[in-house]
This record gives structure tokens, sequence and C-alpha cells, in this order.
């Protein structure tokens, strides 16, 4: 695993193929933080639990591939919003973590070599990935009235224009996507007025093999001319959208389609921070996944 053009990875973990041993689940545990340990043991659901370790474990490999840091010394925060970041001083990297139905992703990115850069003008990056599907029971259209307030009116165009309900569910969650990532780039969770932020959508297909960069934004009304959007499929169920700002129009995105990565990958190089908790670990494995996916 290497990083590609201009410090880019995009990962995806297929979730629904994992399904950790108790060494497995001894090697994961002691290679978050210990605080990081406290907040999934809350999870009820093993779904919810394993795609929360996987994401923790996904940002550690990217930022020891990324800058070189021992593995046990990293240290991540979290913002008052909730978003991770890197504690140590002095590297130049950004990522965000996304896990929903079979996926979760990370996009990371070597942000800059010029350090005198404001921090207004770092590059930035925020990442979502979106099952294509809908299972809410009512009526399409019902559904889309209620979920009137979260887009604007040319988003709802765009959504209603396709021509089958498969194609605006699609247009739908795309769009959903699309926002989450800018608004995980950004950080501020949902307390911006969605309809304030719109996508103008041109190319019409996603695919696996070839990533969509034409999606513009505009929020109250003004031109975001600073961010850029990649859009792609990582199965014909999952769609994701990277969100950056700030990261120069020579660097080619077109090429970071999501590569799939195993455990393996995933710990390669790992030095736990903790020592094995059995208890904690029969624990976690007492719980239940919520359905097979
Ligand atoms: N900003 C960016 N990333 C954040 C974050 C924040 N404020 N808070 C947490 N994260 C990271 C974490 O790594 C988190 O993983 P963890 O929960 O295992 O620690 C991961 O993002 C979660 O991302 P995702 O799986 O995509 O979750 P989400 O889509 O349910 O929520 C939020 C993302 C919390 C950042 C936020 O945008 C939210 O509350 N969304 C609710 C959905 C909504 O109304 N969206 C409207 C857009 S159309
Ligand atoms: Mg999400």
């Amino acid at each position: 695993m290497s990083l590609r053009n201009g410090g880019h990875v995009r990962w995806a973990f297929d979730l629904s193929g994992w399904r950790p041993t108790l060494t497995d689940l001894l090697l994961a545990t002691s290679c978050i933080q210990p605080e990081e340990k406290q907040r999934l043991a809350k999870f009820v659901f093993r779904d919810d639990f394993n795609a929360s370790i996987i994401g923790r474990l996904m940002m550690r490999r990217f930022v020891q591939l990324a800058t070189g840091l021992q593995y046990d010394r990293i240290q991540f925060g979290r913002d008052v919003k909730g978003k991770p970041y890197l504690k140590n001083e002095g590297f130049m990297v950004d990522f965000n973590v996304s896990h929903q139905g079979r996926y979760a992703v990370l996009a990371g990115m070597l942000t800059s070599g010029d350090e005198s850069l404001e921090l207004a003008a770092m590059p930035k990056i925020g990442v979502d990935v979106m099952k294509i599907e809908y299972a809410g029971g009512k009526p399409l259209t019902e559904f889309f009235r209620l979920m009137n307030r979260n887009f604007s009116d040319e988003e709802w165009r765009y959504i209603r224009s396709r021509n089958h309900e498969s194609e605006q569910i699609e247009a739908f969650m795309r769009n959903w996507c699309l926002k989450e990532s800018y608004v995980k780039n950004v950080g501020v969770g949902i307390t911006v007025d969605l309809r304030n932020i719109s996508f103008t959508i041109k190319s019409n297909i996603l695919s696996r093999n070839n990533v969509i960069c034409d999606s513009t934004l505009k929020v109250n009304d003004e031109f975001m001319r600073n961010w850029r959007f990649e859009e792609s499929l990582i199965d014909e169920n999952h769609c994701v959208a990277v969100a950056l700002e700030n990261v120069p129009p020579h660097v080619d995105l077109s090429q970071n389609c999501f590569e799939i990565l195993d455990y393996s990958e995933l710990m390669e190089g790992n030095i736990p921070l903790l020592a094995n908790d059995v208890s904690y670990c029969e624990t976690v494995a007492s719980k239940d996944y919520k359905k097979v996916k």
C-alpha cells in the first residue's frame, strides 16, 4: 500500500466479510486509544462496534504510512464537534472516515509542504459513504416530501428529473453523500441549513472504475471556487463522495477510486498501545449482529 499522486489514499473495508476471531479482536482493541475503547464499549450491536473500530484502525494506518510516525506514538483527538484529528504536531496530513452499509472508508491526503500557509488555506478533506437503497416503507414521493428541507430547489429538480424511481433514489443518495462529505470536511455537524448548501450535478452516471469530479457547489448562492468533489461507486449499491478544499487544480483526482483493504493490510506495521484485554473482548464477542448483510 502506498500514497498516490499528491499523497492521497482512498480505502474501503468490507465489513460484511469481517467476522473477527478473539485473537483479531484482542489485537484490534489494543491498537486504539483508551477513550475510544471506552466509547466503543457502548455500542449495543457488533455491526456498529466493528464499523467504528475499523475506522479508527484505518486512521492509524494512514497516519503511520503518511507521516512515518511510530504506530503507538500516534495520538488522535476529537474537536468540539467530534471530528477526529491528528494531535502530533508538525505533520501535514488530513483524513476523514465514514461507515455505512457494507463499508468503512477513509479518505486521506498529505496536505502541503508549505508550512507558511494560513490555517484557512490548508487543504482539507471530508468523506461520506452511502448505501443506495430506499427501505423507508412509505411511497417515495412521501419520503421526498418529508426530506424537503434537506435539499435546495435546484437539487430537488435534479433528483425528480430522473426517469425511474431507482434513478431518483440513486440521485437522492448521491446528493446526500456529496452534502455530507462537505459538512464533514467543514466539521460543523448538522448545524448548517442544508438548503443553502446546493450541488449542481453534471454527470448522471457513477461507476466503480471512474471518478467523477465535475459536480460543483454553491453555499448561500455563492460558487465555492476552492472546492473539488470526487464521486464514485465502491460497489453497485454504495456511492462515496470526497470533498476537498484548497487542493491545487493541477492535482489529478480522477484516478482516486477506492481500493478495498483487508484486515491484514490494515494491521500491517502495528505496534499495540494497550495490553490485551480478554474480558473486554469477550463482552464484545457476546454482542449480536443486527442481521446478515
Ligand atoms: N465532522 C467530520 N467527521 C466527523 C465528525 C464531524 N463533526 N464527527 C465524527 N466524525 C467522523 C468520525 O470518524 C466518525 O466515526 P466514529 O463515529 O466511528 O467516530 C465518522 O466521521 C462518522 O461518519 P459517518 O459514518 O459518515 O456518519 P454520519 O453520516 O452518521 O454522521 C456527522 C456524520 C456526525 C459528522 C454529521 O454530519 C451528522 O450528524 N450527520 C447526520 C446526518 C445528516 O443529517 N446529514 C445531513 C447531510 S444531507
Ligand atoms: Mg455518513
